[in-house]
Protein backbone atom coordinates (compact mmCIF):
# COMPACT_ATOMS: atom_id res chain seq x y z
CA UNK A 1 0.00 0.00 0.00
CA UNK A 2 1.21 3.68 -0.67
CA UNK A 3 2.23 5.47 2.49
CA UNK A 4 -0.30 8.01 3.25
CA UNK A 5 1.31 11.81 2.85
CA UNK A 6 -0.71 15.08 2.35
CA UNK A 7 -0.27 14.75 -1.57
CA UNK A 8 -1.73 10.77 -1.62
CA UNK A 9 -4.36 11.58 0.70
CA UNK A 10 -5.28 14.40 -0.80
CA UNK A 11 -5.88 12.26 -4.70
CA UNK A 12 -7.44 9.33 -2.43
CA UNK A 13 -10.08 11.86 -1.15
CA UNK A 14 -10.75 13.00 -4.75
CA UNK A 15 -12.01 9.28 -4.80
CA UNK A 16 -14.27 9.00 -2.01
CA UNK A 17 -17.88 8.69 -2.59
CA UNK A 18 -18.74 11.82 -1.88
CA UNK A 19 -22.90 11.49 -2.10
CA UNK A 20 -24.04 14.63 -1.47
CA UNK A 21 -23.46 17.62 -4.00
CA UNK A 22 -25.59 20.06 -1.46
CA UNK A 23 -23.06 19.40 1.40
CA UNK A 24 -20.04 19.87 -0.75
CA UNK A 25 -21.36 22.93 -2.10
CA UNK A 26 -22.47 24.70 1.64
CA UNK A 27 -18.92 23.97 2.70
CA UNK A 28 -17.93 25.36 -0.12
CA UNK A 29 -20.40 28.48 0.13
CA UNK A 30 -18.88 29.03 4.18
CA UNK A 31 -15.60 29.39 2.35
CA UNK A 32 -16.76 32.69 1.39
CA UNK A 33 -16.52 35.47 4.25
CA UNK A 34 -19.24 37.74 2.55
CA UNK A 35 -21.85 34.45 2.93
CA UNK A 36 -25.15 35.71 3.49
CA UNK A 37 -27.43 33.40 5.69
CA UNK A 38 -29.78 33.75 2.76
CA UNK A 39 -27.88 32.71 0.35
CA UNK A 40 -26.97 29.50 2.65
CA UNK A 41 -30.43 28.89 3.86
CA UNK A 42 -31.63 28.69 -0.09
CA UNK A 43 -29.18 26.20 -0.34
CA UNK A 44 -29.66 24.14 2.35
CA UNK A 45 -33.15 24.10 1.82
CA UNK A 46 -32.56 21.99 -1.08
CA UNK A 47 -31.50 18.80 0.94
CA UNK A 48 -34.15 17.92 3.29
CA UNK A 49 -31.77 15.78 5.57
CA UNK A 50 -29.44 19.15 6.88
CA UNK A 51 -32.90 21.29 6.79
CA UNK A 52 -34.18 18.91 9.63
CA UNK A 53 -31.32 18.32 11.33
CA UNK A 54 -30.61 22.55 11.24
CA UNK A 55 -34.45 22.73 12.55
CA UNK A 56 -34.45 20.42 14.92
CA UNK A 57 -31.25 21.67 16.65
CA UNK A 58 -32.21 25.02 16.88
CA UNK A 59 -34.89 23.92 18.34
CA UNK A 60 -33.85 21.57 20.86
CA UNK A 61 -32.94 22.64 24.52
CA UNK A 62 -29.47 22.76 23.29
CA UNK A 63 -29.49 26.26 22.53
CA UNK A 64 -32.27 26.99 25.11
CA UNK A 65 -34.36 28.52 22.83
CA UNK A 66 -37.71 29.49 24.13
CA UNK A 67 -39.15 30.68 20.52
CA UNK A 68 -40.06 27.64 17.84
CA UNK A 69 -37.82 28.57 14.88
CA UNK A 70 -39.22 27.41 11.84
CA UNK A 71 -37.09 29.43 8.94
CA UNK A 72 -34.29 28.20 7.69
CA UNK A 73 -32.37 30.91 8.14
CA UNK A 74 -33.01 31.93 12.08
CA UNK A 75 -31.99 28.23 12.46
CA UNK A 76 -28.56 28.63 10.94
CA UNK A 77 -28.26 31.99 13.10
CA UNK A 78 -29.03 29.61 15.99
CA UNK A 79 -27.05 26.58 15.66
CA UNK A 80 -23.69 29.04 14.13
CA UNK A 81 -21.75 27.69 10.98
CA UNK A 82 -19.42 25.77 12.94
CA UNK A 83 -22.21 23.19 13.29
CA UNK A 84 -23.60 23.79 9.98
CA UNK A 85 -20.61 22.95 8.17
CA UNK A 86 -19.94 20.26 10.42
CA UNK A 87 -23.32 18.26 9.35
CA UNK A 88 -22.48 19.54 6.12
CA UNK A 89 -19.17 17.69 6.08
CA UNK A 90 -20.61 14.23 7.85
CA UNK A 91 -23.22 14.49 5.21
CA UNK A 92 -20.78 14.39 2.33
CA UNK A 93 -18.51 11.90 3.59
CA UNK A 94 -21.65 10.04 4.23
CA UNK A 95 -21.23 9.41 7.77
CA UNK A 96 -24.99 9.80 8.62
CA UNK A 97 -25.88 6.59 7.53
CA UNK A 98 -24.21 3.01 8.33
CA UNK A 99 -26.04 1.80 4.50
CA UNK A 100 -23.83 0.78 2.02
CA UNK A 101 -21.09 2.35 2.89
CA UNK A 102 -18.02 1.19 5.32
CA UNK A 103 -17.47 2.55 8.60
CA UNK A 104 -16.15 1.04 11.66
CA UNK A 105 -17.97 -0.90 14.05
CA UNK A 106 -19.35 1.83 16.75
CA UNK A 107 -17.75 4.84 14.67
CA UNK A 108 -20.97 6.63 14.84
CA UNK A 109 -21.98 5.58 18.08
CA UNK A 110 -18.59 7.07 19.58
CA UNK A 111 -19.02 10.09 17.67
CA UNK A 112 -22.46 10.81 18.99
CA UNK A 113 -21.15 9.96 22.41
CA UNK A 114 -17.83 12.34 22.07
CA UNK A 115 -20.34 15.15 20.91
CA UNK A 116 -22.24 14.60 24.19
CA UNK A 117 -19.19 14.77 26.12
CA UNK A 118 -17.32 17.97 24.50
CA UNK A 119 -20.71 19.63 25.17
CA UNK A 120 -20.71 18.83 28.56
CA UNK A 121 -17.45 19.93 29.03
CA UNK A 122 -17.73 23.00 27.38
CA UNK A 123 -21.17 23.97 29.44
CA UNK A 124 -19.03 23.65 32.63
CA UNK A 125 -16.51 26.04 31.13
CA UNK A 126 -18.97 28.23 29.89
CA UNK A 127 -17.55 28.07 26.44
CA UNK A 128 -19.70 27.59 23.25
CA UNK A 129 -21.18 23.92 23.00
CA UNK A 130 -21.81 24.36 19.19
CA UNK A 131 -18.07 24.59 18.49
CA UNK A 132 -17.28 21.60 21.10
CA UNK A 133 -20.32 20.26 19.46
CA UNK A 134 -19.26 19.91 15.79
CA UNK A 135 -15.96 19.27 17.15
CA UNK A 136 -16.49 16.13 19.62
CA UNK A 137 -18.55 14.95 16.50
CA UNK A 138 -16.12 14.95 13.71
CA UNK A 139 -12.82 14.54 16.02
CA UNK A 140 -12.46 10.53 14.59
CA UNK A 141 -13.24 11.53 11.03
CA UNK A 142 -9.79 10.10 10.20
CA UNK A 143 -10.67 6.74 11.54
CA UNK A 144 -13.29 6.68 8.52
CA UNK A 145 -11.22 8.04 6.18
CA UNK A 146 -8.40 5.48 6.69
CA UNK A 147 -11.37 2.80 7.37
CA UNK A 148 -12.32 3.75 3.84
CA UNK A 149 -9.08 3.93 2.33
CA UNK A 150 -8.08 0.52 2.89
CA UNK A 151 -11.06 -1.78 4.80
CA UNK A 152 -9.00 -4.80 4.51
CA UNK A 153 -5.65 -3.65 5.79
CA UNK A 154 -7.59 -1.29 8.66
CA UNK A 155 -9.65 -4.52 9.76
CA UNK A 156 -6.86 -7.09 9.61
CA UNK A 157 -4.91 -4.85 12.16
CA UNK A 158 -7.25 -3.11 14.21
CA UNK A 159 -10.43 -4.69 15.64
CA UNK A 160 -13.09 -2.61 17.36
CA UNK A 161 -12.77 -2.99 20.79
CA UNK A 162 -8.61 -1.82 20.73
CA UNK A 163 -8.00 1.24 22.75
CA UNK A 164 -7.35 4.55 20.38
CA UNK A 165 -4.13 4.68 21.53
CA UNK A 166 -2.83 1.45 20.79
CA UNK A 167 -4.76 2.04 17.57
CA UNK A 168 -2.81 4.52 16.39
CA UNK A 169 0.55 3.31 16.80
CA UNK A 170 -0.92 0.00 14.33
CA UNK A 171 -2.89 2.83 11.93
CA UNK A 172 0.85 4.70 11.48
CA UNK A 173 2.72 1.60 11.09
CA UNK A 174 0.24 0.45 7.94
CA UNK A 175 -0.35 3.68 6.36
CA UNK A 176 2.27 5.75 7.59
CA UNK A 177 -0.07 8.11 9.78
CA UNK A 178 -2.65 8.14 12.05
CA UNK A 179 -6.42 9.24 12.38
CA UNK A 180 -5.84 12.55 13.73
CA UNK A 181 -3.25 13.37 11.00
CA UNK A 182 -5.10 12.25 8.37
CA UNK A 183 -8.76 13.83 9.26
CA UNK A 184 -6.27 17.13 10.10
CA UNK A 185 -5.21 17.34 6.63
CA UNK A 186 -8.69 16.76 5.03
CA UNK A 187 -10.31 19.29 7.16
CA UNK A 188 -7.78 21.60 6.28
CA UNK A 189 -7.94 20.76 2.77
CA UNK A 190 -11.84 21.66 2.76
CA UNK A 191 -10.88 24.48 4.81
CA UNK A 192 -12.38 24.23 7.88
CA UNK A 193 -11.80 27.21 10.50
CA UNK A 194 -7.98 26.75 12.10
CA UNK A 195 -9.28 25.93 15.44
CA UNK A 196 -11.71 23.22 14.65
CA UNK A 197 -8.34 21.31 12.93
CA UNK A 198 -6.15 21.77 15.82
CA UNK A 199 -8.84 20.75 18.01
CA UNK A 200 -9.32 17.34 15.97
CA UNK A 201 -5.39 17.25 14.94
CA UNK A 202 -4.30 17.33 19.01
CA UNK A 203 -7.36 14.82 20.31
CA UNK A 204 -4.70 11.82 21.65
CA UNK A 205 -2.30 14.68 23.13
CA UNK A 206 -1.58 15.50 27.02
CA UNK A 207 -4.18 18.40 28.23
CA UNK A 208 -1.97 19.77 30.65
CA UNK A 209 0.77 20.45 27.98
CA UNK A 210 -1.63 22.71 26.14
CA UNK A 211 -3.05 25.49 28.50
CA UNK A 212 -2.22 27.57 30.79
CA UNK A 213 -4.79 29.79 31.93
CA UNK A 214 -8.21 28.59 30.27
CA UNK A 215 -9.03 25.22 28.80
CA UNK A 216 -9.05 25.71 24.57
CA UNK A 217 -11.03 23.77 22.31
CA UNK A 218 -8.72 21.16 22.00
CA UNK A 219 -8.67 20.34 25.06
CA UNK A 220 -12.08 19.85 25.41
CA UNK A 221 -12.21 17.52 22.67
CA UNK A 222 -9.19 15.54 24.04
CA UNK A 223 -11.19 15.06 27.98
CA UNK A 224 -14.92 15.22 25.95
CA UNK A 225 -13.93 12.35 23.52
CA UNK A 226 -12.60 10.56 26.77
CA UNK A 227 -15.58 11.13 28.52
CA UNK A 228 -17.66 10.06 25.71
CA UNK A 229 -15.65 6.81 25.81
CA UNK A 230 -17.83 5.71 29.10
CA UNK A 231 -21.37 5.96 27.13
CA UNK A 232 -22.41 2.75 26.14
CA UNK A 233 -24.83 1.97 23.34
CA UNK A 234 -27.73 1.87 25.25
CA UNK A 235 -26.82 5.37 26.76
CA UNK A 236 -25.77 4.31 30.09
CA UNK A 237 -22.38 5.58 31.20
CA UNK A 238 -19.65 3.50 32.95
CA UNK A 239 -18.37 5.61 35.49
CA UNK A 240 -14.14 5.09 36.21
CA UNK A 241 -11.93 6.16 38.52
CA UNK A 242 -9.77 8.35 35.56
CA UNK A 243 -12.80 10.54 35.19
CA UNK A 244 -11.74 12.74 38.15
CA UNK A 245 -8.44 12.70 36.29
CA UNK A 246 -9.91 13.97 33.60
CA UNK A 247 -11.74 16.42 34.67
CA UNK A 248 -9.39 18.18 36.94
CA UNK A 249 -7.25 18.32 33.68
CA UNK A 250 -10.05 20.65 32.74
CA UNK A 251 -9.80 22.43 35.45
CA UNK A 252 -13.13 21.55 37.10
CA UNK A 253 -13.51 19.53 40.60
CA UNK A 254 -17.08 18.27 39.54
CA UNK A 255 -18.17 15.03 41.72
CA UNK A 256 -17.79 12.46 39.09
CA UNK A 257 -21.63 11.50 39.40
CA UNK A 258 -22.64 14.93 38.78
CA UNK A 259 -20.83 14.57 35.25
CA UNK A 260 -22.26 11.09 34.96
CA UNK A 261 -25.74 12.18 34.98
CA UNK A 262 -25.11 15.47 32.51
CA UNK A 263 -23.42 12.86 30.33
CA UNK A 264 -26.16 10.49 30.26
CA UNK A 265 -29.14 13.83 29.73
CA UNK A 266 -26.54 15.05 26.65
CA UNK A 267 -26.07 12.03 25.05
CA UNK A 268 -30.12 11.11 24.60
CA UNK A 269 -30.52 15.36 24.01
CA UNK A 270 -27.67 14.76 20.79
CA UNK A 271 -28.44 11.11 19.41
CA UNK A 272 -32.21 12.94 18.91
CA UNK A 273 -31.10 16.04 16.89
CA UNK A 274 -28.83 13.85 14.28
CA UNK A 275 -31.77 11.14 14.09
CA UNK A 276 -34.28 12.03 11.44
FE1 LIG B 1 -9.37 9.48 18.11
FE1 LIG C 1 -12.29 9.11 19.65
Amino acid sequence: MTPLTPATLAAELQKLPLHNETALRVIALLDDPDVEVTDLGRLIQTDPGLTTRALKLANSTFFGRRTEVTAIDKAIVAVGFSTVRTFALAAAFDLFTEKGVSLPKNFWHHAIASAAGTTVMARRLRMSAGDAFSAGLIHDLGVALLHRYDTTAYESRITPDMPEEEAILVEREVFGIDHCQAAAMTLTEVRFPRVLVDAVALHHDPVRRRWRSRPDLSAVVTIGQLLGGLITPTGGVVATDQMDIWLGALGLNIPSRTIVSELVTTYSEVTGYIAI
